[in-house]
């Protein structure tokens, strides 16, 4: 009887093992099914722009980040939320710029990609800055930023909306 309860207790024990073994696996594999069917999907379908015009979706999207931003790159956040708060309205503005590409212009594709591409990669880069708390280096990342949406305004809106630090 007792060479039975250890028997028992063996091949409990090497279910137990291979059950551990093969839970991870399960949980590990799950997630990529649906990674696979979302880079399946044709991303013009997924990805619409909201139905505006360029002029609401500037004065909607980022006008008042921009406001915000120009006043807390005046001088150096004091604290946790004010840097947070700054960090926010930067994502938000690098995000947005990123977004402009969807909305190509009839002429100057390449040129009004490649501005919101540097508008993006300046606002993203303030954002890993801020994240750092490094006021230096976030503000020279803004001044370049706004020298990217600056350089899109001169050339598809006769440099009206020149926009100051
Ligand atoms: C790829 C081109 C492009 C980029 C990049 C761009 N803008 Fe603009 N922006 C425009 C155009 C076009 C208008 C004019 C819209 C209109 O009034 O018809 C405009 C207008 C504006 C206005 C004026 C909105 C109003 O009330 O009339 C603001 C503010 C503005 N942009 C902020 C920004 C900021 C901040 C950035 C950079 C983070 C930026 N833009 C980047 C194309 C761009």
């Amino acid at each position: 009887m007792k060479k039975w309860t250890v028997l028992l207790l063996i091949v409990s024990g090497v279910f137990a093992i291979t059950w551990l073994n093969f839970e991870p696996q399960i949980i590990a594999t799950e997630p990529a099914p649906a990674a696979a069917v979302a880079a399946d999907d044709d991303d013009d379908d997924a990805l619409q722009p909201i139905d505006v015009s360029m002029h609401d979706l500037m004065e909607g999207m980022f006008q008042a980040p921009y406001r915000r931003l120009k006043v807390a790159m005046e001088k150096e956040p004091t604290d946790g939320p004010a840097w947070k708060a700054l960090r926010s309205d930067a994502l938000i503005l690098a995000e947005a710029s990123n977004m402009l590409i969807l909305r190509k212009p009839e002429t100057d594709v390449e040129a009004w990609i490649k501005y919101s591409v540097d508008a993006r990669s300046a606002g993203a880069e303030v954002v890993k800055s801020a994240k750092k708390q490094d006021f230096t280096a976030s503000k020279a990342a803004y001044v370049t930023m706004l020298d990217h949406c600056n350089a899109c305004h001169k050339q598809f809106e006769k440099g009206k909306h020149i926009l100051k630090p």
